[in-house]
């Protein structure tokens, strides 16, 4: 049984970590967006590759918004940290921008030199062809019954909330999630 619930625990943490549901991901986690510190200079850098960011999440960048902003630029702009022109401005200092679509995302500070100072942060939201226009995760729940079998007890007492199957707001995955943490509790 204690194999069971390590590997319940396991498969909890990999949902986890492959966020299969939509996720709000506050930029630079502790630090607020702003120049990185000469200590952390290459924080948003570091940022971007430590986060696997998906179709339906989005960017939370906190700043104070007297002093900041946040904008959204071509590669070209970020490279050069050109400020004409971006794709998007926002200063409002709580600023969300929703990944809608695969692709590269590039991100600086609208306020001259803070570019320059690597307040910048460059996204590459990847997928596969085929599901790029479908806003279901890529993890795939089918991944659940593939193991089914060999634990038909844990699987089979799943309690099923008739409140939580027809609520539109609660994603697939979270159910799946909630299975295996009922699963696990009741070992
Ligand atoms: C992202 O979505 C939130 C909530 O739906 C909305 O308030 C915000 O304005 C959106 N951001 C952009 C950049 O469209
Ligand atoms: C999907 O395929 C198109 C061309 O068929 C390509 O331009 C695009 O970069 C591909 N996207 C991904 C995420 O591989």
């Amino acid at each position: 049984m204690a194999n069971l619930r390590m590997f319940l625990v396991f498969e909890l943490l990999m949902l986890i970590s492959t966020e299969v549901w939509c996720y709000q991901y506050k930029v630079g986690d502790l630090d607020a967006w702003g120049i990185p510190s000469s200590a952390n200079s290459e924080v948003y850098a570091k940022w971007s590759k430590y986060h696997n960011i998906k179709i339906g999440d989005s960017l939370l960048f906190l700043y104070p918004p007297s002093q900041d902003s946040v904008i959204q630029v071509t590669e070209e702009s970020y490279k050069s940290c050109n400020l004409k022109d971006p794709i998007l401005y926002m200063n409002n200092g709580n600023s969300l921008f929703n990944i809608t679509s695969y692709g590269e995302f590039y991100f600086t500070s609208g306020v001259a030199g803070h570019c320059e100072k690597k307040q910048k942060l460059h996204i590459s939201v990847l997928g596969g062809n085929g599901t790029a226009t479908a806003t279901a995760p890529s993890y795939s729940p089918t991944a659940l019954p593939e193991f089914a079998p060999s634990y038909p007890t844990v699987f089979g007492t799943i309690p099923v909330s008739p409140s939580s199957s027809s609520s539109p707001t609660l994603p697939f995955p979270t159910l799946v999630l909630g299975f295996i943490i009922v699963s696990a509790l009741q070992l």
